[in-house]
């Protein structure tokens, strides 16, 4: 293979609880291997100890089965792109010392990738024989996942700037939160979206916060949502059992209320009609099919990402690589993880 005409971007992502591997020709999908992590499940949370053990146990056979899949071999790679952060610091650690490693076997240079960034980049992975439609610059991107909900005005690849954010909770949190009360088990966002299919939207009523500018807020939601079944129990001891699916359907609409609200103002001000979504919770079905809505109301570009996409993966990381490579910005040897990283960075 010639490496002067072809541009083979690794991409590894060990942020939070998932290790992930992807290779990336010049911004073509080549392969995009995710293991997750069952051991946190009856911990219902990350535990992040046992997650950068995990990473450390899953890191080597990730990277080979992408590199397997991709069809390449390791002397093929160009250059190797890394979640530096933000993330759990462990877990950051075994995919920053993997790609040290990794760079400094090859002789290749390697690249720091901030993992809010490439959310919002996800949106240009393309892949062979499917249709590619991305994003015009600039456009707002709404980022949320179980530890951001931001609305981003993105003006380039790699110029963003963060119009608004969580004061508190994240969106997902808020779902994850509200789903334990309920007794489902961890993540509950995917468990509520699947149950609000059967249930009432409009059967029950939270408090909605009110916040300044653009900012999001979700603590006060979960806490609603607690004395409500707190209060609803002391009448009916099975009243979640009875009404789990209501309950789904009324949370996820409040969340997405709250989600949509800044996000329609956001727009408005800024006259960005060109609008996109990324993050874990983006693969809300619910959500998806509001935004749909939103757009032809509104007369947006909407643009939803295939839900392999949203949550996390070494694609969005390799794809974020392949901007930066061809702007020669790469890191030295020195690199540090960080837990927590401005999306500037
Ligand atoms: O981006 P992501 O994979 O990773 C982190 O933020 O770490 O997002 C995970 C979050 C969790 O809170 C999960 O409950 C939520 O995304 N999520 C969903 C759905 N799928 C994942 N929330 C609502 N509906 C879904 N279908």
């Amino acid at each position: 293979m010639n490496k002067e005409k072809n541009i083979l971007i690794l991409g590894i992502e060990s942020s939070c609880d998932d290790t992930s591997a992807s290779v990336i020709k010049n911004g073509f999908l080549l392969s995009n291997i995710i293991a997750g992590q069952k051991v946190h499940e009856s911990y219902g949370g990350v535990v992040p100890e046992l997650a950068s053990r995990a990473h450390q146990q899953n890191i080597i056979p990730v990277v080979d089965q992408a590199i397997k899949q991709a069809g390449v071999t390791t002397a093929d790679i160009t250059a190797i792109a890394f979640t530096r952060g933000p993330g759990l610091l462990g877990s950051l650690l075994v995919g920053t010392s993997f790609a040290k490693g990794f760079s400094l076997a090859m002789g290749i240079p390697m690249i720091e990738i901030n993992h809010l960034q490439a959310h919002v980049l996800a949106h240009f992975i393309q892949e062979y024989d499917q249709p590619y439609d991305p994003p015009t610059f600039p456009f707002l991107c709404l980022l949320v996942s179980g530890g951001n909900s931001q609305i981003i005005k993105v003006n380039d690849y790699l110029d963003m700037e963060v119009i608004g954010q969580t004061i508190d909770d994240a969106a997902g949190e808020a779902f994850d939160k509200c789903a334990k009360v309920m007794g489902l088990p961890y993540p509950g966002g995917p468990f509520v979206d699947k149950l609000a299919k059967e249930g009432n939207p409009d059967a029950f009523q939270f408090a909605k916060p009110r916040v300044a500018n653009f900012d999001y807020s979700f603590s006060g939601l979960k806490t609603s949502f607690l004395y409500f079944l707190r209060d609803r129990l002391k009448e009916n001891e099975n009243f979640i059992e009875e009404r789990k699916a209501d309950l789904c359907a009324s949370l996820q609409k409040t969340i997405i209320d709250i989600l949509l609200d800044k996000l329609i103002k956001a727009a408005k001000e800024t006259g960005i009609r060109e609008i996109t979504v990324a993050g874990g919770v983006s693969a809300n079905s619910g959500l998806r099919n509001a935004l749909m809505e939103m757009a032809v109301k509104y007369r947006w570009k909407m643009h939803i990402p295939k839900f392999a996409f949203t949550t996390d993966n070494a694609a969005m990381i390799a794809m974020t690589g392949h901007f930066k490579y061809l702007k020669g910005e790469f890191i030295g040897m020195d690199a540090v993880p960080f837990a927590r990283m401005d999306i500037r960075v």
